[in-house]
């Protein structure tokens, strides 16, 4: 049998300079001799420790298979090591994504996003790894579905034999935390049916149809609804195979070349443009935004890494950037105002129980002319009929 390589992704915001406007380098640092040491004991193969905005990533190979206890407390203790650094600077929310002390083998449901994959390496295996900033993990769903299912985007879809039976989507109800897998293009209309709605359902990986060959993996942790309050919003990774039967890296690039409107800007509250960025434009000032993507992409061989190649690093994208620009100055006009503010139910923030309770006695029966009949949640997610 041949030898399997695991790619993980590993990010948690264990404190930023500024805010929450940047990763600070002795965080980085600190993170980065702990991965060494494991590489030294042998139970990571190879490392790259880099940051999105305000979140610190670690991304590393290994052979140990995904949701390994190991290399789990490996990334535990680095996010630890960096707190420690990052509350002697005073750096802003230190330790802000670890929701718990207790490690107990797996760092999944303990605050930090997880996105791994396991797989038998091809001959020349690239992968690109997205990394985003203030934004959730719904927003993969727009360019994964674009990469996967849209022969207007993925040329190979159409023209390269290997990929022309399409893909599977995982899609997961992170409320009720149950799948579902879809098939595209047959099944795409109820693909986007509930893909449109990226705050509750979440595409988690992607596999290839005649094979199912995993294609892509997204970290899918909300921390809302870990914590049960706010903390810091999602901010998502995503791991995507490319080339030789997967789509090209241009493919998966591509959706990125429109900045669609995520969730998750100024206090995890407010839409905004997801503006695809070099490492070095990997921090956020204007309103703590507008949301941001860096795309990394690397070979993996032998179980190693080599790279990075900092792929939105490209006049290409500069377009892109500037049309982000103007929808951010365009939704920064409305203020408090939805759509630029979340819905209600979807706000990290709010002070709307505290107003309600406050005027309650002051709200008084009104003739409207007609009795209202309101649809209940439940009946427009078509549950109960
Ligand atoms: P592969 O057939 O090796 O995936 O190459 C396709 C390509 O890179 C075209 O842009
Ligand atoms: P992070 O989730 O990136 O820490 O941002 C929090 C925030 O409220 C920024 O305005
Ligand atoms: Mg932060
Ligand atoms: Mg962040």
């Amino acid at each position: 049998m041949s030898v399997k390589t695991t790619i993980s992704v590993i990010k948690a915001d264990i404190g930023s300079l500024a805010g929450h406007h940047r990763v600070h380098p002795d965080t980085i640092l600190a993170a980065s001799r702990v991965l060494a040491e494991a590489k030294r004991n042998g139970i990571i193969k190879s490392f790259y420790v880099t940051n999105a905005g305000d979140d610190l990533q670690l991304i590393m190979t290994h052979h140990r298979g995904v949701d390994n206890q190991e290399v789990h407390s490996v990334a535990w203790n680095a996010f630890k090591e960096a707190t420690k650094v990052a509350k002697e600077l005073g750096l802003y929310a230190a330790g802000q994504d670890l929701l718990s002390d207790a490690f107990s083998g797996n760092v999944r449901g303990m605050g930090p996003g997880v996105a791994e994959m396991e797989i038998v390496e091809r001959p020349s295996e690239p992968i690109v790894i997205f990394m985003a900033d203030k934004t959730e993990p719904g927003a993969f769903n727009l360019p994964l579905f674009r990469i996967f299912a849209d022969p207007f985007n993925t040329a190979g879809l159409v023209i390269d034999p290997r990929l022309h039976n399409g893909f599977t989507f995982e899609v997961l109800d992170v409320y009720e935390g149950r799948a579902v897998e879809l098939n595209a293009p047959d099944e795409m209309y109820d693909i986007l049916a509930l893909i449109g709605t990226p705050g509750r359902y979440v595409i988690r990986r992607v596999y290839r149809r005649p094979d199912r060959e995993i294609g892509a993996v997204v970290s899918i942790e909300r921390l809302s609804l870990i914590a049960g309050r706010y903390v810091g919003k999602d901010d998502p990774v995503m791991i995507v195979r490319a080339q030789s039967g997967f789509p090209a890296v241009g493919e998966v690039l591509e959706p990125f070349s429109f900045p669609h409107l995520v969730a998750g800007w100024m206090r995890g509250s407010h839409h905004g443009p997801l503006m695809p960025v070099g490492l070095r434009d990997s921090k956020v000032s204007r309103f703590d935004g507008p949301p941001r993507v860096v795309a990394l992409g690397f070979q993996v061989k032998n179980g190693e890494l080599i790279g990075p190649a900092d792929l939105f690093d490209d006049p290409a994208f500069d377009e892109s950037r500037r049309v982000a620009q103007q929808i951010a100055d365009y939704l920064r006009r409305h203020g408090p105002f939805m759509p630029h503010r979340l819905g209600p139910e979807e706000m990290e923030y709010t002070t709307l129980p505290e107003v309600m309770k406050k005027l309650s006695s002051r709200f008084v029966q009104a003739e409207m002319g007609y009795k209202p009949v309101v649809k209940r949640s439940e009946e427009l997610s078509g549950e109960h009929d």
